[in-house]
């Protein structure tokens, strides 16, 4: 096990935050200033958009859904500039601006091998869940011909078979996510093919 990232603490943000949120355009205001690949921002916006439709998707209300929408959208934030911090230097970030510790716990268990935080409460599992699983899937529908259209589960599941395809998206990691969420991979490859953000 690698653990070059782990960030070696249990505890993020301070429950006098609870609550406290970045609105729409301090969020994307801090994804502009710090991310300056495309295709990261756009991986950023398709996880965000996942977290929030699931939310939604569990009758959540509209803070909560916000919050789910937040972790997805500034989990990877760091990556662009500062990936050997990565995600040391957003937690931070996040602390410093008494960000809902919610929100922070969730993006410090993203990679429970690289960052040594167990994922514990719904959103950390399914931001773990839906990251890696959306990027695939997002590979997928650049090789297909018809991008996302008629995208089929059994179309996705035969790709994740194939480890030559989109090799650096870790099988390992999308199991043991889906092991924690306690959703099959099947349905949770249902899930973002169906609510996946297009472009
Ligand atoms: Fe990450
Ligand atoms: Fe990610």
């Amino acid at each position: 096990m690698e653990f070059s990232h782990a960030l070696n603490r249990k505890k993020f943000g301070s429950e006098e935050n609870l609550g406290n949120v970045l609105n729409d355009v301090e969020s994307m205001s801090l994804l502009t200033d710090w991310v300056k690949n495309e295709k990261l921002v756009f991986h950023m916006k398709q996880v965000g958009h996942l977290m929030k439709a699931y939310a939604i998707f569990k009758g959540y209300d509209a803070e909560t859904q916000h919050m789910w929408y937040l972790s997805g959208l500034l989990h990877d934030a760091d990556w662009d500039q500062w990936p050997d911090h990565h995600c040391r230097k957003i937690i931070e970030e996040l602390e410093a601006r008494k960000i809902d510790p919610r929100i922070i716990k969730a993006i410090a268990s993203h990679g429970p091998r690289y960052f040594g935080v167990d994922p514990t409460t719904e959103m950390d599992k399914m931001l773990y869940a839906f990251d890696e699983l959306s990027g695939f899937v997002h590979a997928y529908s650049i090789m297909r011909p018809q991008g996302y259209e008629e995208m089929e589960v059994k179309g996705v599941k035969k790709r994740l078979k194939d480890k030559a395809f989109a090799a650096q998206v870790s099988r390992e990691d999308i199991a043991d996510a889906s092991e924690r969420a306690g959703i099959s991979v099947d349905e949770l490859i249902e899930f973002v093919v169906k609510n996946q953000l297009r472009k």
